[in-house]
């Protein structure tokens, strides 16, 4: 069987431990995996592609057969120019597989010698998407074991208001009910 060159493209805006689990999975079964970022126009990414860039090249630094790229354009052109005969994508859960079968035979009509493969990441990451994470973290919210450690120090200094604030929501509530409790023992 010939050696295979695989593509995991994505937004990865921010990367989060379900994608890193994945690049994990998918650096053991192919020869050489490029991690491709999106570079798209049309959505304004929390993070930017140098960040992402950056983030990514950090994580998979221990990994010696994965590349991280960024893309423009058509998928499927890209996988051609730099001579990957395979799709890499998760799937976390059924309300995923239709969204991605829909992409995969876009992309198999748009190339056909390409194929898509689909890994499923540990179930701890099954919930997890960028998405989500963007959401929790722009409110303060915790996101430890969601995303890998350099990129949660990344959303705490991005988002710094916003943690600032939630923190010292914490700190009042947490005031306020050790005080109606000791109150609660004087009675
Ligand atoms: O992480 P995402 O946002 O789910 O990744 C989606 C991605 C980047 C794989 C998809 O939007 C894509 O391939 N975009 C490039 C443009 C393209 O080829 N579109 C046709 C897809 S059928």
């Amino acid at each position: 069987m010939s050696k295979v060159s695989a593509l995991y493209p994505g937004s990865f805006d921010p990367p989060t431990n379900g994608h890193l689990d994945l690049i994990e999975r998918g650096a053991k079964i192919f020869e050489e995996l490029v991690v491709g970022i999106l570079r798209n126009s049309e959505k304004s990414p929390m993070f930017s592609l140098a960040e992402r860039l950056e983030m990514l090249k950090t994580l998979t630094a221990h990994l010696k057969n994965v590349r991280i790229e960024a893309f423009h354009g058509l998928m499927v052109e890209y996988a051609k120019s730099i001579d990957a005969t395979c799709v890499l994508r998760g799937i976390r859960a059924v309300s995923d597989y239709e969204y991605e079968l829909q992409m995969a035979l876009m992309n198999r009509k748009l190339e056909p010698t390409l194929e898509t493969v689909f890994m499923m990441p540990a179930d701890k990451y099954s919930y997890v998407s960028s998405r989500l994470v963007r959401e929790v973290a722009q409110i303060g919210g915790p996101v430890k074991g969601l995303v890998p450690e350099v990129v949660e120090q990344k959303l705490r200094e991005k988002l710094e208001p916003a943690y600032k604030f939630h923190d010292e929501m914490q700190e009042a509530t947490a005031r306020s009910s050790g005080a109606k409790e000791k109150k609660r023992k004087r009675k």
